[in-house]
C-alpha cells in the first residue's frame, strides 16, 4: 500500500520529533493534541529545530517553508479520517492507549495502519482491542527522533506481513535503519538500555562514584555520546521508569525495578531536561 497522508498522535518530545522527521520526508502530516495550547508549544519546537538547522546552514529558508506548509496542528480526531497511517506517541499508559485505539479504529480508513511508538507496552494488547489487528504494530522510534538513526518494528501475533513490508519501507522513507523485535517487554534496545540506566542510578544512591564521574567513566571509558545521567535527564526520568516499570511487570526480574531514587525524583517532578530539572538544572526556554 502507498502511504501519502500520515497522522501522529501526540506533538510532544516524541510525537513532535516524529512529526517533524515525517513533514521532512515529504509526507502531508497531522499532529493531534488534546487542547490548542499543548498543540501550539509542540508545533513550537518544531519550527525552532528547524530554525536552528537553518541557521546552521543544515537547510535552507526554502526547505523549512516547504516542510512547515505540510504540517498541520489538529485537536480534532476526526481530521485523521482519510489518513494512510497513524504512530500513536501519547503517554506510557496503557488505559490511556486502550481507550485511544478503539476511537481511532472508527474513524480511521478500512486500510490504514495503526502504529504505536511505546517503548514497552504490549502492542499485541492495543491491536486486540481494534478490529484490525493485522494492521498494527510498533514502529518506536529514539530520542531525538529525527537525528537517530534507528526505529525498531514490533510485530505481534496478529501483525500481518503486508503490515511489517508497509512499515519498513516507510521507515526507510523516513532515512531510518529498521530492526524487527518480537512483542516483547523492552523490544531490543530497552531491554538492554534501561538495565544500565538503573544500575548508573543505585551506583549512586550507593555512593560508588559520583554522577559526573560515573557520567564521564562512561563517555571517556566506552566513547558513548552521553553518560548515563545525562542521557536518564534527555530521555525523561519519567519516561524511563514506565519503561522500567513495563519491563519489571513483565519479567518479575530485580534488574528492572525503579530504584527508590528514580521513584522519588519522579514523584517529585523532576523529570530531567524537560522539566528543568533531573540529575542536572537545565535552563528553561
Ligand atoms: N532535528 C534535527 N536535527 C537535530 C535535532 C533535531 N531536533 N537536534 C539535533 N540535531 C542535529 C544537529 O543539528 C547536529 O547535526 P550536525 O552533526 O549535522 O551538525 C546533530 O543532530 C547533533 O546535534 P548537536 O551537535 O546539537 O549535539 P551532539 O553532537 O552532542 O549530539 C545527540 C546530540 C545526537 C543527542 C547525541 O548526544 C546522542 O546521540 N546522544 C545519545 C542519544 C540516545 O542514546 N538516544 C536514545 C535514547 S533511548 C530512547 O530514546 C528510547 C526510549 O524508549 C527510552
Amino acid at each position: 500500500m502507498t502511504i501519502r497522508k500520515v497522522c501522529v498522535v501526540g506533538a510532544g518530545l516524541m510525537g513532535g520529533g516524529i512529526a517533524q522527521t515525517c513533514a521532512q520526508s515529504g509526507y502531508e502530516t497531522v499532529v493531534r493534541e488534546v487542547n490548542q495550547q499543548v498543540l501550539e508549544k509542540g508545533l513550537a519546537r518544531i519550527q525552532s529545530n528547524w530554525d536552528m538547522l537553518a541557521g546552521k546552514g543544515k537547510m535552507t529558508q526554502g526547505q523549512v517553508d516547504e516542510y512547515r506548509s505540510r504540517l498541520h496542528g489538529t485537536v480534532n480526531m476526526e481530521d485523521f479520517a482519510d489518513c494512510d497511517l497513524v504512530i500513536e506517541a501519547v503517554i506510557e499508559n496503557m488505559e490511556e492507549k486502550l481507550r485511544l485505539f478503539p476511537a481511532l479504529d472508527k474513524i480511521l480508513k478500512p486500510g490504514a495502519l495503526i502504529l504505536s511508538n511505546t517503548s514497552s507496552l504490549s502492542v499485541t494488547q492495543m491491536g486486540a482491542v481494534t478490529k484490525r489487528p493485522d494492521k498494527v504494530c510498533g514502529l518506536h522510534f529514539f530520542n531525538p527522533a529525527p537525528v537517530m538513526k534507528l526505529v525498531e518494528i514490533v510485530r505481534t501475533i496478529s501483525t500481518s506481513e503486508e503490515t511489517i513490508e508497509t512499515v519498513r519501507q516507510f521507515a526507510i522513507s523516513l532515512g531510518k535503519t529498521p530492526v524487527l523485535a518480537k512483542d516483547t517487554a523492552g523490544f531490543i534496545v530497552n531491554f538492554l538500555l534501561i538495565p544500565y540506566l538503573l544500575a548508573a542510578i543505585r551506583m549512586l544512591e550507593n555512593g560508588q562514584a559520583t554522577r559526573d564521574d560515573i557520567d564521564t567513566a562512561m563517555k571517556l571509558g566506552c566513547g558513548y555520546p552521553m553518560g548515563p545521567f545525562t542521557l536518564l535527564d534527555y530521555v525523561g526520568l519519567d519516561t524511563t521508569m514506565w519503561a522500567a516499570e513495563a519491563i519489571y511487570d513483565e519479567y518479575k526480574d530485580p534488574l528492572y525495578a525503579p530504584p527508590p531514587l528514580l521513584r522519588r525524583m519522579v514523584a517529585s517532578g523532576m523529570y530531567g531536561k524537560k522539566s528543568g530539572k533531573g540529575f542536572y538544572d537545565y535552563q528553561q526556554s
